[in-house]
């Protein structure tokens, strides 16, 4: 439905000023991760070329910009003012993928409104999250950014942050613009290399990959960004089948579709032509905006001259972007979201950051216990240990560019605040990496991994000399913040040689060893897993992580985070992830067998599934049943398990149903998650929970791509992890 203003609006348009509105411009202010920045910004806007800015904050600055848009241009046009809010804008919250293993739906959506809150509070209007790409392949430094493996968790994250960003009415101030990225498949690329190559059927486009977008624009996401791979050999910038028969045909999109940084000029690369053949290409594809790159701005003028591209196609992109614009309400007030007021009021509030510190301690996983060494008493004697133990710079995680790293709370001030009686001695004990060319490739943006002046044995006999005054060690070791991330792919996700010495020292000295895992992705961490240790997955836990982890060890909050991706024995597994499809010729468990299909050298399974989570205490499951033996197309069935808190510690549980559709037209996944809660449990009570399932729940896309469900038999488990058996069974009968 068209918005008259906006008609208008771009009758009096020319075809320049339409140009215009499709060039997205950073001045390179905030982090530039293409080799190009925008110049001359200033004079672009005011002579009517600049549609939206990013990598600019502040009122004040934004103020400026928007002046030269509405006073110095001749129809007097806002800017949008787009910014990469990925995790939080000066409240970091853990990584995305931190934040997806609390499996908290309301917690994600109130993140992300903090988020929003703060952004809009600097002046942004447009963000560029959520990052729903489903990655399957640790070895990819982006995995961090996005919720991990599972279409149908995927999807829901996707749901709660648009509604999170977004909220009811885009015209309030303290809402903005959401983007889904990166259209599409972009976590899916070769090798687990960035920008590589992606080659995927349709079917597994479709069943496996493409849910969350289609979510995300279900949801009412006002803008789409394509991503910088290939789709089908075609670049996803200039993917036609992609941007139109898909995002606007099939699912009725109808915000608009911004690049990724320069990857419209990519595709001469890619071997699509020149900037002129590439930007018509791209328009011609569906593709609305230009980020960075101006070959819209430069050559679409010549491409209608020379009737490669017709100036109505230039109308339909300009409409979009003017359609955002009326949305946000600027063109009523192109100022809503310069008060000079809110940034004091609304950005790094003790709200803001209490819902950080929540946030983060509900993304722990707790991998593995040993003994009772968890949680600890608030007045032990503490060795902490590790390069991460003490360290600002590497708390808030990839993608925080607003982030502020010396706001962050290191894990040893968080523990000093939450157990004030507990005798605790810091030493670093090594560094993250001792290896000085890996280290420089690492700190692009920043000290990330800083190499101590002292040796590694020095290092080292000062950690053994503090751990052996102690009642327990507590060892933070992993990933520096940019060993993740964007353009941050490792073939070996191993924790650095460095530490695991620490590591083997610290569990010599027979002291209990607790390991706080930091990591962007999950880690090969086999040889750890094998050692007498506990471990805590804490990713990245953003501005309040010293507090949430201290929250979490000294047990004021029991650890209910739950895996979003698998993680393997060793690379050789990857890619890696639980609803594999059948095969012909299943492995045998546990063992080996010729024909079949398994390795010699590893079993198939995970090193830990997707799912799985411990806590402080202990959940039984029991009475796991469907309330009928058989399902009606036009109907429902209830499947539901009791849970019992059998530990001596209150907790939560993320409770999970998996289904298999064993007979259908084309192979289906072993297994898929189709349900979660996430429940509270007293030490000692028990709940039921129920799962309601109807035909559309039991829906796969066949070789016709076609969305269906089909008769036969369905197996299903409730249990708090994926690696579990099945419990029973129903029939769909059409
Ligand atoms: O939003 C990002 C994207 O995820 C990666 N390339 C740059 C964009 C804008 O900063």
């Amino acid at each position: 439905e068209q918005i008259p203003e906006v008609e208008e609006l771009l009758k009096k348009m020319s075809l320049e000023e339409k140009i215009g509105q499709l060039n997205l411009l950073t001045p390179g202010g905030g982090v530039a991760t293409g080799a190009v920045v925008s110049k001359n910004v200033e004079d672009k806007i005011k002579a009517g070329n600049v549609g939206g800015l990013f990598g600019v904050s502040g009122p004040e600055k934004i103020r400026m910009a928007q002046e030269y848009a509405v006073n110095d241009t001749r129809l007097g046009i806002p800017l949008l003012i787009g910014s990469d809010v990925i995790h939080g804008y000066k409240t970091t919250f853990p990584i995305p993928l931190g934040t997806a293993s609390s499996w908290d739906m309301e917690l994600i959506k109130e993140s992300a409104k903090v988020a929003a809150k703060e952004a809009t509070a600097d002046g942004i209007n447009w963000n560029f999250s959520p990052m729903v790409d489903i990655a399957r392949d640790p070895r990819w430094g982006r995995i961090a950014e996005g919720a991990g493996e599972d279409p149908y968790l995927g999807s829901q994250i996707a749901k709660a942050m648009i509604q999170g960003y977004q909220g009811e009415d885009l015209t309030k101030p303290e809402t903005m613009l959401a983007t889904v990225k990166h259209f599409a498949l972009y976590g899916a690329s070769e090798a687990g290399r960035d920008y590589n190559t992606v080659d995927m059927s349709r079917l597994r486009m479709f069943n496996e990959y493409f849910p969350p977008y289609k979510a995300a624009i279900d949801a009412g996401v006002a803008s789409v960004m394509s991503s910088f791979n290939d789709v089908d050999g075609i670049p996803a910038s200039g993917n036609k089948w992609l941007l139109t028969d898909l995002l606007r045909d099939r699912w009725n999109f109808d915000g608009f579709v911004v690049s990724d940084y320069t990857s419209v000029n990519e595709m001469i690369a890619h071997g699509l032509g020149d900037l002129q053949a590439v930007s018509a290409l791209a328009l011609k594809a569906g593709l609305d905006m230009d980020m960075v790159g101006e070959g819209f701005l430069t050559t679409l003028g010549k491409s209608v001259k020379e009737g490669k591209v017709s100036e109505a196609e230039i109308t339909i992109a300009a409409r979009r972007i003017l359609e955002a614009k009326y949305k946000l309400g600027l063109f009523e007030d192109p100022y809503r979201y310069l008060d000079n007021e809110r940034p004091e009021k609304d950005i790094l509030s003790k709200e803001n950051r209490k819902l950080a510190r929540k946030a983060a301690s509900r993304s722990f996983v707790l991998l593995k216990k040993h003994k009772n060494t968890l949680p600890l008493a608030k007045n032990s004697k503490i060795a902490l240990v590790g390069p991460l133990a003490n360290n600002k710079n590497n708390m808030l995680g990839t993608w925080a560019p607003t982030g502020d790293p010396s706001l962050s709370i290191p894990i040893l001030e968080g523990m000093k605040n939450v157990a004030p009686n507990a005798k605790i001695k810091y030493a670093k004990g090594a560094n993250i990496s001792n290896d000085t060319s890996f280290a420089k490739k690492v700190n692009v943006f920043g000290e990330r991994i800083s190499i101590d002046d002292r040796s590694p044995e020095a290092l080292l006999k000062e950690a053994i000399e503090v751990a052996k005054t102690s009642d327990v060690i507590v060892a933070v070791v992993g990933e520096a913040t940019e060993m993740s991330g964007e353009a941050a792919s490792r073939t070996n996700i191993q924790i650095p040689d460095s530490q695991k010495k620490l590591i083997k020292e610290m569990v010599k000295t027979g002291k209990p060893v607790v390991l706080l895992l930091m990591s962007g992705r999950p880690l090969d961490i086999s040889e750890e897993m094998g050692l007498p240790v506990s471990i805590l997955q804490i990713w990245h836990p953003g501005v309040e992580a010293g507090n949430a982890v201290a929250d979490v060890i000294f047990g004021d909050y029991n650890p209910s985070g739950k895996l979003t991706a698998t993680w393997p024995r060793n690379v050789g597994q990857i890619p890696i992830y639980y609803s594999v499809k059948t095969t012909g010729r299943p492995a045998p468990t546990p063992a080996f067998a010729k024909f079949k299909s398994n390795y010699l050298d590893a079993p198939n399974s995970p090193l830990i599934p997707f799912g799985h989570g411990l806590s402080y205490t202990s959940f039984e499951y029991s009475d796991i049943k469907a309330s009928q033996d058989t399902l009606q197309v036009d109907s429902s069935i209830e499947i539901s398990a009791k849970v019992t808190n059998t530990g001596d510690y209150d907790g939560e549980e993320v409770v999970q149903l998996y289904i298999h559709d064993k007979v259908r037209s084309v192979t289906p996944p072993v297994k898929e998650l189709k349900g979660f809660k996430k429940i509270s449990l007293k030490k000692g009570e028990t709940q039921t929970v129920t799962f309601t399932i109807t035909p559309e729940d039991l829906k796969f896309y066949n070789s016709q791509l076609e969305h269906v469900y089909e008769s036969g038999e369905f197996e299903f488990f409730i249990d708090g992890t994926s690696d579990s058996d099945f419990d029973g069974s129903f029939e769909l009968v059409e």
